[in-house]
């Protein structure tokens, strides 16, 4: 038995001293002043004691634009784990040969995991057979899909499509997850930017216009209104679509909205940097207008939560990292040095994100603590059907813990970043507070800088029906 002692505690509607006593894998007590003879104890005085993050959205391990994302389920899950998060829940790719084959060959690449996981699906085609077979994905423990407005000819459904994976997956007790973007209006326009000699990475955003990201968005609301369906929008990128969830939430349609670290802090004029390939990721980053309404999204409680989209790639892949004492170079954005299409689109932020929050949002005043917990863990645990086993801190609950420093300074980057590539998205950036021991299950896993987790001591977790928020 363990037993933390002193620690102020902060959940999603909560702050107050209390000690926890984990007992194996759960939390078997919370209180003042616990006693357990023979227990451990951990002194949190002067501490946060935080339920461990749940990261609804990560591409670990994902081949794409002739590569693969740079963090695996190991490496990926250690520096989610530095970074206080002990959950995470990646995208299996649906291949021709069904859902089964697909989340076996997911399975087999998360066997290194080293925390918590579990699966959505991202549905890449539809017809009868997958209509047939959407179901089973539930007795799997896989209760969301994602579906995609864009990447037209590799995983763009029809709005039809959508409305009929939509009404299956609410019939189910299954979520939508939508990638609101204008899938048509990109390819027209990076057509036209490609003819006209361009190739540099601002033109990943260029043709990507934010206001068919905001029309997507209430297309996809549109649905949810015509089918009763629940849906999620992934990645909210833009002040306009913070608009339209705030409408369709007034007017009692079941939908609810993700943002990204990234869209709270960084612009189009990232883009136009030297190193501007190391800002792309899809949607792109907007204005700093943008960046303002989804603060205010956030603080309001139009939207639910924070995920990373975690989907890094090297910048520079042809020069080797040093990752555990071994040398590892994978191809990166250089591939699209002369051709913004060829960029790898995704970004790293696994680690970063409770760290740069914490800071940006808590010590600046833009987010309670309570927020902050609610939007990195208590919602996406409920949301997506894991509350209160995860992002919960009451008895019975797994016990993924952690003991946050609100005085320790650091400056961030990648000499603290566990993510397994070359840069950094916040480089030099000074933080206030900092996670300082991370339990998962009872399990110590990350003791300051000392990493006590193990490859495979990551379990899958099949999940059940979600709350609509
Ligand atoms: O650029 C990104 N986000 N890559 C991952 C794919 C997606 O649409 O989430
Ligand atoms: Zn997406
Ligand atoms: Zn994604």
């Amino acid at each position: 038995m363990i037993l933390i002692k002193g620690g102020t505690l902060i959940t999603a509607s909560e702050t107050f001293e209390a000690d926890i006593l984990i007992d194996g894998e759960k939390i078997r007590e919370i209180g003042r002043d616990l006693r357990a003879d023979g227990a451990e104890t951990v002194d949190a005085r002067g501490k946060y004691v935080l339920p461990g993050g749940v990261d609804p959205h990560t591409h670990f391990d994902l081949e794409m634009f002739n590569t693969v994302s740079s963090d695996d389920h190991y490496t990926g899950h250690k520096a989610a784990a530095f970074g206080g998060t002990t959950t995470v829940i990646d995208f299996v790719v649906h291949e021709a040969q069904g859902f089964r084959y697909s989340v076996e060959r997911w399975f087999e690449k998360a066997e290194k995991a080293a925390i918590d996981y579990s699966f959505h699906m991202n549905l890449t085609h539809f017809n009868e057979d997958v209509a047939r077979e959407l179901p089973s994905l539930v007795e799997m423990g896989i209760t969301s899909i994602k579906v995609f407005m864009a990447y037209n000819g590799r995983l763009r459904l029809s709005d039809g499509a959508i409305f009929q994976a939509m009404r299956i997956a609410k019939e189910h007790g299954m979520l939508t997850m939508l990638h609101a973007e204008n899938g048509d209006v990109i390819e027209v326009l990076v057509a036209e930017a490609l003819r006209a000699g361009h190739t540099e990475p601002v033109w990943h955003a260029r043709t990507r216009p934010g206001w068919g990201a905001v029309e997507a968005a209430l297309r996809g609301f549109a649905l949810a209104a015509e089918s009763g369906a629940p849906l999620y929008l992934v990645h909210m990128n833009m002040a306009g679509e913070v608009d339209m969830l705030e409408y369709a939430r007034r007017r009692g349609l079941p939908v609810m909205g993700e943002t990204c670290p990234q869209y709270l802090f960084f612009t189009e004029e990232d883009l136009l940097r030297p190193d501007g390939a190391k800002w792309i990721c899809s949607p792109p980053m907007r204005s700093k207008a943008d960046n303002a309404r989804l603060w205010e999204g956030l603080k309001q409680g139009v939207l639910q939560t924070i995920g990373t989209d975690h989907c890094p790639f090297f910048y520079d892949g042809t020069k080797p990292i040093l990752y555990e004492g071994q040398e590892v170079a994978i191809p990166g954005k250089e591939l699209g040095k002369d051709d913004f299409t060829k960029i790898p689109n995704g970004l790293p932020g696994v680690q970063d994100r409770m760290p740069v929050l914490w800071t940006e949002g808590v010590v600046k005043g833009r987010l309670t603590p309570n927020q902050f917990v609610a939007y990195t863990s208590t919602n996406p645990a409920r949301i997506f059907g894991l509350y209160p086993r995860k992002g919960a801190l009451v008895p019975g609950a797994d016990a993924d813990i952690v003991i946050w420093d609100p005085n320790r300074r650091v400056t961030y980057g990648v000499a603290l970043s566990h993510q397994r590539t070359d840069y950094n998205l916040y480089e030099g950036w000074e933080l206030t507070g900092y996670p300082e021991k991370v339990f998962l299950r009872g399990n110590l896993i990350v003791d300051g800088e000392k990493w006590l987790g193990r490859r495979g001591m990551g379990r899958f977790l099949k999940r059940g029906e979600g709350e609509v928020l």
